[in-house]
């Protein structure tokens, strides 16, 4: 028996629904039709089956190491990724070609790159700072946003402090280009401006590889790190796998952190004693350092909380690569399937109060079921960014509650929209006291 679902007749409008609100989306159909459900979604001309797995079960059946053959990275994201990130970039990569490229960039997010990355997060969160002035009213959304991509475009890129803001505006347009129902570059669509705004950066990119090359002076960050890596044959990367791989990862490493920190603020601004706490925690602690996160019980824990309740991947996708049955369901080949962290962190089975921001759930040792929280994914392709991602939110929020002290502003509009990361509309004002 196949999953139960709205027909292909709706498809069009649970897709685009899919992409307006992918939280209401899953949470209705999920009420509807039970934890597992079937939606369509254009494909390279085609309507596909999407098949959801919703709550930890879902979760485990994709993610485990076990299972991992059952499903292909590539036909999960190969629709929406590949017009813009070309169809060689980790993301899209499986199995062999998968675990060659993979270490090829592990270097670049080990422990001890710790130091370098953490003191470029500081240095750029400091240079941000010093803009701020006491009293004004700033959009801390816009502010985290601007600090998370200015880290990764240099550590990722290089990328000097001029050429930031040129850079954010292109991909802030490959975000919305990749995150559109259709994949016609007519003028003037998402996706047009996603296809120019990727061809603009390719042509950067490019430039700044031979320039590399013809100076013979590899820099030591992630771009160089795979200028000197080979692939299976033992070859180097072609400068367009290069490009394609650097636009990927810049892109999958700011949205994601900056969406998660807008959160966390979000939150403790409507908890003024926990936000009174993390600074009391910060202010305790002297120098913050990427190594100092043992000595902030309440901090991990509140970033776990929002993790919990706010991921920045509402939902994964995958293709299956042959037929499956789930819970007495069928799954043929070649449909893709689901799973959703949102989902799951708000499971009544799995957390008490689930709607609730709640950071204490986390202290004393309290450990969420397997597959409760899978915010950055899990088994063998978990997010290779995790690390790097949770040295900045800690390090960044640290900074923050030791220096400043806001006023959160009430009344403010709550909008979302998916880029495909959730971000506020109308942005998140404090003012700075
Ligand atoms: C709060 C921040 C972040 C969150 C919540 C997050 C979340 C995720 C999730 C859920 C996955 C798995 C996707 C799936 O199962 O389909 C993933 C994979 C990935 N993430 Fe992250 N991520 C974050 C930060 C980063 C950063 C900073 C980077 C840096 C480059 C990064 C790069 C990647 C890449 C390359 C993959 C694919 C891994 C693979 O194919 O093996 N992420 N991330």
């Amino acid at each position: 028996m196949l999953p139960p679902g709205p027909g292909k007749l709706f498809s069009i409008s649970a897709a685009r629904r899919l992409l307006r609100d992918p939280p209401g989306l899953i949470t209705d159909f999920t009420a509807r039709y039970g934890p597992v459900w079937r939606t369509h979604l254009p494909d390279r001309g085609r309507l596909k089956d999407l098949v959801w797995l919703m709550g930890p079960e879902g979760n485990e059946r994709i993610l485990a190491a076990t299972h991992k053959d059952d499903f292909s990275w590539h036909e999960g994201y190969r629709f929406t990724m590949e017009p813009i990130f070309g169809a060689t970039t980790l993301i899209l990569l499986d199995g062999a070609a998968h675990r060659t490229r993979q270490r090829a960039l592990q270097p670049a997010f080990h422990a001890r790159m710790d130091g370098d990355h953490g003191a470029a997060m500081r240095e750029i969160a400091e240079g941000r700072f010093a803009g701020w002035r006491r009293g004004e009213t700033i959009d801390l959304a816009g502010e985290l946003k601007r600090i998370s991509f200015h880290v990764v475009a240099r550590q990722f890129l290089g990328a000097a402090d001029a050429e930031i803001p040129p850079l954010t505006r292109l991909f802030e347009e490959i975000g919305l280009g990749l995150f559109s129902v259709f994949k016609v570059p007519l003028p003037g669509t998402r996706f047009h401006r996603g296809v120019k705004a990727r061809r603009a950066l390719a042509g950067l990119l490019a430039e700044r590889i031979r320039d590399y090359r013809r100076s013979g002076a590899i820099p030591a960050n992630m771009l160089g790190s795979l200028m000197r890596s080979e692939d299976d044959a033992g070859e180097p990367l072609p400068d367009e796998t290069l490009v394609s791989e650097m636009l990927a990862l810049v892109f999958a490493g700011y949205d994601t952190t900056s969406s998660l920190l807008t959160s966390l603020w979000v939150e403790l601004g409507r908890r003024p004693e926990i936000h009174a706490a993390l600074q009391g925690e910060a202010r305790a602690l002297g120098e913050a350092t990427p190594q100092a996160s043992s000595e902030q019980p309440l901090l991990d824990a509140a970033l776990q909380e929002a993790e919990r309740l706010h991921p920045p991947l509402v939902f994964c996708l995958r293709g299956a690569t042959r037929d499956l049955t789930f819970r007495g369901f069928e799954i043929p080949a070649g449909s893709k399937v689901a799973y959703s962290a949102h989902y799951t962190g708000r499971m009544p089975e799995l957390f008490e109060r689930p709607l609730e921001f709640r950071p204490e759930r986390f202290l004393d040792g309290w450990r969420p079921p397997a597959y409760a929280m899978v915010g950055f994914g899990g088994g063998p392709r978990a997010c290779i960014g995790k690390r790097f991602a949770q040295i900045e939110m800690r390090l960044i929020t640290t900074l923050i509650l030791q220096r400043w002290d806001f006023e959160f502003l009430p009344g403010q509009s709550d909008e979302m929209y998916y880029n495909p990361t959730p971000q506020r509309r109308h942005g998140f004002q404090v003012r700075i006291r």
